[in-house]
């Protein structure tokens, strides 16, 4: 087969299809703007989710692009030769237009002919949907990938478990698929299939044929028009391609792994240990740089998307200590990875400054405590395991506890800075466990004694409707504007309370604000109440809201119609009310105190004259 690397396959891929008639768009970010029930594009598809649903692209009905794709629910997996955090996903779809009869051709004009990936159609097995009590078999497509020359012996039909995909999120488009696989071995027994992970088989594409819509009630609806959505994830294909034993063998992580051998002396499959440390580094180092450097910007967090960074950043620092990697290496990293991908992801070099910093001051920090927490959680095991010999020896029958405590897990977390998944993988290196549900509730416990509680997060925290509380809630809107305005675009709000006194408002920021920066502020509050702007409400669809550029938590679904509030052309933002009819009411803005509230967190109180 014909060795390919991640430029030539992205290329050619993008024009078979361009030569097809469909437009090349270019990826979306990371953080999904159609799917408030999850926290990352996971799919070429996801970006196109209403689209998929019916609303018009303005690009056509045939498109094609390479996404890229963060998902986390394997991550205690990375470090094997197949899982990774972040991938690209080459992808083309039809909406409405084209359906299997074309898609199946094409897909093995794609994977035989010569000019593409030329691989030999008796290497190639596929799976299609065998038929349940409520659809029937796929024998279309079993037909039509015989007719273009798959052998029937390497037609499987499987069940919905195999060939059924989505939504990508909680909801949205979804339908039966039909997967590619390329034969690598022998079969491993007379019923082995492209299910069995002996290693016979090794899955390249999907091509999902969407039909229906998955409703937040959990039932599924016919949509208006057929799509085709397909998907093949670049890493896979070009280690499967390659004939590579994993994807960091792929050149996509060469330089990368130049890097740190540089760094530590030490070689990529020096042992097995050792490789598996590699492959964590360089899995989450990828991933924080594509999340840092997304065009919407991430930054490590104490909740969501900022949590999940941190949550990898501070796995690579602990996996980096096991190689001896020095502190201040993962922004080095990064460089290799802005440098191989920035050709395909402009916002990389975009934002190259801010993802080294971030990095390195995320690195740092972590490192400040990690020595300290590190003798911590000896100190619990060490606890557990006297306990357990003194009790055993008291009495025979007594089982040894092996699960480290809720409470010790939170201090870990709030003292050291151990996100608990990581003292969770580190108690199971050690045969133990976490106490998630006391974790859970520790940590709540924290969280309301703190008021700071993540159900406030994003809720506008009014508590009634009073005048006073009232003319604060409107001054909030105008305050989260003017802090977008002075200090950056991606700041945003992380959780609002309101008291008759005083508004407390919390949003994701890295520093302290400059006495300058917090007269801006009140500068620019006090200039909109000066020039008494009429508070709008008016209410649209969650769509509608989005196209108009307010921002609020689009947690809401499809369809639902939301309250938008517009002051002039200062402010917008969704929010349930109730607001003062106009700026002019609310009298002298003055911000009181402003102040960490958590890592990465500032805390604004604010009062009116
Ligand atoms: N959306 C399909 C997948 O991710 C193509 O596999």
């Amino acid at each position: 087969m014909k060795q390919h690397t991640s430029e030539s396959l992205r290329e050619l891929y993008l024009n078979f299809f361009k030569d097809r008639g469909h437009k090349v768009i270019p990826s979306a970010s990371l953080i999904p703007e159609n799917d408030p029930t999850v926290l990352f594009t996971t799919a070429g598809m996801h970006p196109l989710v209403p689209y998929l649903l019916g609303e018009k692209h303005p690009a056509g009905t045939r498109l094609t692009d390479v996404q890229k794709c963060v998902r986390t629910g394997d991550i205690d997996d990375v470090g094997d030769a197949g899982h990774c955090t972040f991938f690209e996903m080459l992808g083309n779809w039809s909406l409405g237009d084209y359906f299997k009869e074309e898609m199946i051709p094409w897909s093995y004009e794609f994977l035989t002919n010569d000019a593409y990936l030329g691989i030999p159609s008796d290497k190639i097995a596929v799976t299609v949907f065998e038929g349940d009590d409520t659809l029937p078999c796929d024998n279309e497509a079993a037909q039509l990938w015989e007719k273009a020359g798959i052998k029937k012996e390497n037609i499987y039909f499987m069940s919905r478990e195999n060939n059924w995909w989505g939504p990508a999120g909680l909801t949205g488009p979804c339908g039966t698929d039909t997967e590619m696989f390329i034969i690598r071995k022998e079969k491993c027994s007379p019923t082995c299939n492209p299910d069995c992970k002996c290693g016979a088989f090794l899955e390249i594409w999907n091509d999902v044929f969407m039909r229906f819509n998955k409703t937040a009630e959990g039932t599924f609806e016919e949509l208006s028009q057929k799509n085709v959505d397909t998907g093949m994830g670049l890493e896979r294909a070009l280690c499967v391609l390659n004939g590579k034993a994993s994807v960091y063998e792929t050149d996509l992580f060469e330089n990368a792994i130049k890097a740190i051998s540089a760094l530590t002396g030490k070689a990529y499959d020096e042992n097995e240990e050792t490789m598996r440390a590699f492959r964590v580094i360089l899995d989450h180092t990828r991933t924080a740089t594509f999340m840092i450097g997304d065009e919407k910007g991430i930054t490590p967090s104490n909740t969501d998307q900022g949590y999940i960074l941190r949550r990898i950043i501070r796995r690579a620092v602990r996996y980096g200590r096991k190689i001896d990697l020095p502190e201040g290496s993962l922004a080095k990293i990064a460089e290799t990875y802005v440098e191989k991908y920035k050709n395909v992801y402009p916002e990389l070099e975009i934002n190259k400054n801010k993802i080294s910093e971030e990095l390195t001051k995320e690195e740092a920090k972590f490192n400040k405590t990690l020595q300290q927490g590190l003798k911590e959680f000896e100190k619990c095991i060490n606890g557990l395991e006297r306990k357990n010999a003194f009790m055993s020896q008291k009495d025979p029958a007594y089982v040894p506890e092996k699960v480290i405590g809720g409470k010790q897990a939170f201090h870990l977390y709030d003292t050291y800075g151990f996100p608990v998944e990581i003292t969770d993988e580190m108690a199971k290196e050690r045969g133990y466990g976490v106490d998630m549900a006391g974790y859970k509730a520790a940590f709540e416990e924290h969280q309301s004694k703190s008021k700071a509680g993540s159900e406030q997060k994003f809720a506008c925290g009014l508590a009634d409707n009073k005048e006073a509380t009232t003319k604060l809630h409107t001054a909030t809107h105008l305050l989260h504007a003017a802090l977008k305005k002075v200090l950056s675009p991606d700041v945003n709000q992380k959780g609002s309370n309101i008291t008759e006194e005083r508004l407390r408002f919390d949003f994701n920021y890295p520093q302290p604000m400059t006495a300058e920066q917090i007269k801006a502020v009140e500068d620019m509050v006090n200039e909109v109440i000066k020039q008494n702007l009429p508070v709008v409400m008016k209410e649209v669809s969650l769509e509608e809201a989005k196209a108009e550029g307010f921002t609020g938590l689009f947690e809401s679904k499809y369809g639902e119609r939301v309250k938008t509030y517009t002051i002039g052309d200062f402010s917008k933002e969704i929010c349930g009310g109730p607001h003062a009819e106009s700026t002019g009411v609310l009298g002298e803005f003055k911000i009181q105190k402003e102040q960490s509230c958590a890592s990465g967190v500032r805390r604004i109180k604010a009062v009116l004259k």
